[in-house]
């Protein structure tokens, strides 16, 4: 299936080789997506799961968009459908999140920041004259993306859904080689030589304890993991071939930036088999 959210930091442009690098048998594993955000490598993985999965986001306005898709699919996507895309609404939703609505009202709210604002970080409105099918694009996507909900929502009936930090459920699940982990946590602010120190697009960051907690923890477990980020030194002090792990690297094109000439990063997966 198709990613519904607009994500920063989202892995869609990377979903097929972070598959290539889960085990070969991956259909045949129960698979944890535990930092999920928009979710796109399990989207892809849909259909082809033998197993129910087990996602999880510590962000609560998200998680409160899978839950309303799980459990209340009509009234959120009528919510969404009676909103216009515009400016004034993306404004008007975004002062909906800082106040005290109800929970289906938070997710419509977040659900409509995310999928209004610039590369979906939230902050300004997003908006190009560029066409597509027939209308301005960001306005096609907006579209396209609430007719993915009801199909959605009637293929994640049985799915677990919890909103926990990723680094807690690591550290208190007993889990084994049957066990798929992938993990996609917020950038370290290592990244850029540690000139990240500003908010960095995320509702919810992670400080560099709770990175180090998710990374010890993912050392002692006994389940397959997958973790994707930018190479950073924290990362490479624990997941190393002397604890058993590797890495594989790939070149993307930066899409968070609004300049022509986009940055390339190398994004990294950190696995531990082989
Ligand atoms: C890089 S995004 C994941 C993007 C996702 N792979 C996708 O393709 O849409 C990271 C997500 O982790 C969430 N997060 C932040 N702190 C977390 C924590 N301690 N445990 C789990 N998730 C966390 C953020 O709210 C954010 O939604």
């Amino acid at each position: 299936m198709k990613p519904f959210l607009k994500i920063y930091g989202g892995k869609f442009y990377l979903r097929n080789f972070i598959i290539e690098c889960f085990p070969a048998n991956w259909p045949d594993l129960h698979y944890k997506e535990w930092c999920l955000a928009g979710g796109s490598v399990f989207l892809k993985m849909l259909g082809r799961l033998k197993n129910e999965a087990w996602l999880n986001e510590a962000d609560w306005p998200t998680f409160l968009i899978w839950f309303a898709i799980q459990n209340d699919p009509e009234a959120f996507h009528q919510k969404l459908l009676k909103l216009k895309y515009s400016e004034e609404e993306f404004l008007k939703q975004k002062n909906i999140l800082t106040s005290k609505k109800s929970n289906i009202d938070v997710a419509v709210a977040k659900f409509a920041v995310l999928r209004m604002s610039r590369a979906g970080m939230g902050e300004s409105f997003a908006w190009s004259e560029r066409l597509r099918g027939g209308q301005p694009g960001d306005l096609n996507a907006w579209q396209s993306s609430l007719q993915g909900i009801l199909p959605l929502s009637k293929r994640i009936q049985k799915t677990r859904l919890t909103n926990c930090k990723c680094e807690v459920l690591l550290n208190n699940e007993q889990l084994t080689r049957a066990d798929l982990v992938y993990l996609d946590p917020p950038y370290l602010k290592e990244v850029d030589g540690g000139k990240r120190t500003s908010k960095n697009g995320y509702a919810l960051d992670m400080t560099p304890e709770q990175h180090e907690d998710m990374l010890k923890a993912a050392v002692d477990s006994d389940a397959n993991i997958v973790i994707s980020g930018y190479e950073t030194e924290l990362y490479n002090k624990y997941l190393n071939t002397d604890s058993g792990w590797n890495m594989k690297y790939k070149d993307v094109v930066n899409h968070s930036q609004q300049q022509k000439n986009k940055k390339v990063r190398r994004e990294v997966v950190y696995r531990n088999f082989t």
